[in-house]
């Protein structure tokens, strides 16, 4: 693994060590391998410390990348353009991005009403329940919305932000009955989460329907609801009916509910996790899924993704280390989505990754994640997903606009920089589609979201 040399002042949380940290009288302070976290860097602070080197990747695993290249091959794509590339002047004529499949035109202002109208009950109930587990519950309702977290309404205004705001909702009405009432109005969630799937799952870019980055709930929650998207979409494109894709969603988005059962002293903490604590934080899919069963007007399908979302196919997964045979396919589904969820968001001892290197990641582990599923998940997502930055190999930077399923590396873009790093006034930004420019390619994903 590459190494590089940077100022302390530099460091993230996340960054590996790539040689030991000895002061000038000899005493060794931190010894190479060392993942770096918040004490850690003060510490080197501290003893005037100024460079040190670390690895440039931090995988979380090392990834194969013979494996990914054959994942690669088996997608039907090429990440490096061909040596019969055409070089067509630079001045091409500027392409504009496909626009968003919009939803049918036919009441679909009625459509987003009634829904609109839904999310304004549902949010209303959540207010009188919060009240009334309040009083009820005291201290341990105020410790799982905490942990959740309230559903913040989806700022962004698109037509699918009412949908994915009663998404949210529902969300955090699910856990909070099953956790406090053990009942649940199963029926009522099937038929809404039927409509915002029959609404969401067609739709062309997953990203404009996360939550994630545009959520200011806690993590938790956003997470929960952010994989459930993710399945939605993946399930809905491999074809399954409309009832099974509603299930895969819902038990998406329960599948973490039993962390809310585990103290949250146990796993929001900037350190490495002492052996006790992983083994009560391990325990959290099984207290979910018995939960999830043990409710009545629940669907055994719910508690599935609950149990199984940390197994693996190669065993090597928890509580049960049952093998790929035996994982269910709403599992399989969402064990990718949660880690593809988790890389890509903050945690408390570490930084985001970015979704080309999270990616990598699931298509580089055929052994632990479908590989089937892995490909749809990345033709639905897209290797560099719109509203990143991106590093051309020219040297230039541009913004993804778009990204394209028949050529995950060859998105849209609009170019932000030339090559020495200056701004393109805005009235020069070319927009690109990278299908047709086989002269310019993607390197890597250089920025969190450029645009809003
Ligand atoms: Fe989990």
């Amino acid at each position: 693994m590459a190494r590089k040399t940077i100022r302390l002042e530099k460091a993230e949380q996340g960054l590996k060590l790539a040689s030991a940290v000895v002061t000038v009288a000899g005493q060794r302070l931190l010894s190479a391998g060392v993942m770096l976290d918040e004490e850690k860097i003060q510490l080197l602070k501290k003893h005037g410390v100024r460079y040190i080197q670390v690895f440039e990747q931090t995988y979380d695993e090392p990834v194969d990348t013979q494996v990914f290249s054959e994942i690669i091959k088996n997608l039907g794509v090429t990440e490096a353009p061909s040596a019969a590339a055409l070089e067509p002047p630079r001045s091409a004529k500027a392409v504009l991005p496909p626009a968003p499949p919009a939803p049918a035109a036919e009441d679909a202002q009625a459509k987003t009403e009634r829904v609109r109208k839904k999310a304004d009950e549902v949010r209303e109930r959540l207010t009188e329940d919060k009240r009334k587990y309040s009083d009820k519950y005291g201290e341990r309702y105020t410790s799982v919305s905490y942990t959740l977290g309230d559903p913040a309404p989806f700022s962004k205004s698109t037509p699918y932000a009412p949908y994915v705001d009663l998404l949210s909702l529902l969300a955090r009405d699910m856990t909070d009955k099953l956790i406090f009432e053990r009942k649940i109005d199963a029926e009522t969630i099937q038929v809404l989460v039927k409509d915002i799937v029959s609404e969401l799952s067609s739709h062309g870019s997953v990203m404009q329907l996360l939550t994630a980055a545009y959520s200011v709930s806690r993590y938790l929650l956003s997470h929960m609801v952010n994989v459930g998207l993710y399945s939605m979409r993946v399930a809905s494109e491999m074809k399954l009916t409309q009832a099974e894709v509603t299930d895969i969603t819902v038990g998406a988005i329960l599948h973490d509910i039993g962390m809310v059962l585990i103290p949250v002293g146990f796993w929001t903490t900037r350190r490495e996790l002492t052996p006790r604590a992983r083994s009560e934080v391990q325990k959290h899919p099984e207290l979910g899924a018995q939960l999830i069963r043990e409710t009545p007007g629940t669907q055994e399908a719910w508690s599935l993704p609950a149990l199984e979302h940390h197994e693996r196919l190669d065993g090597s997964g928890y509580p049960s280390g049952k093998p790929a045979g035996k994982l269910s396919l709403a599992s399989r589904i969402v064990q990718l989505c949660d880690v593809y969820e988790a890389l890509t968001s903050d945690r408390s001892y570490r930084y985001a990754k970015f979704p080309d290197i999270s990616m990598k990641h699931i298509l580089g582990s055929p052994e632990q994640f479908d590989r089937d599923i892995a490909q749809v998940f990345c033709k639905c997502l897209g290797f560099y997903p719109e509203g990143y930055q991106v590093k051309l190999a020219t040297g230039e930077t541009a913004v993804v606009l778009s990204s394209n399923p028949k050529n995950v590396f060859r998105p849209v873009v609009k170019l932000l920089t030339d090559a020495a790093g200056t701004d393109v006034p805005p009235e020069a930004q070319l927009v690109l589609d990278l299908t047709n420019r086989l002269d310019l390619r993607v390197i890597e994903i250089s920025n969190r979201r450029a645009i809003a």
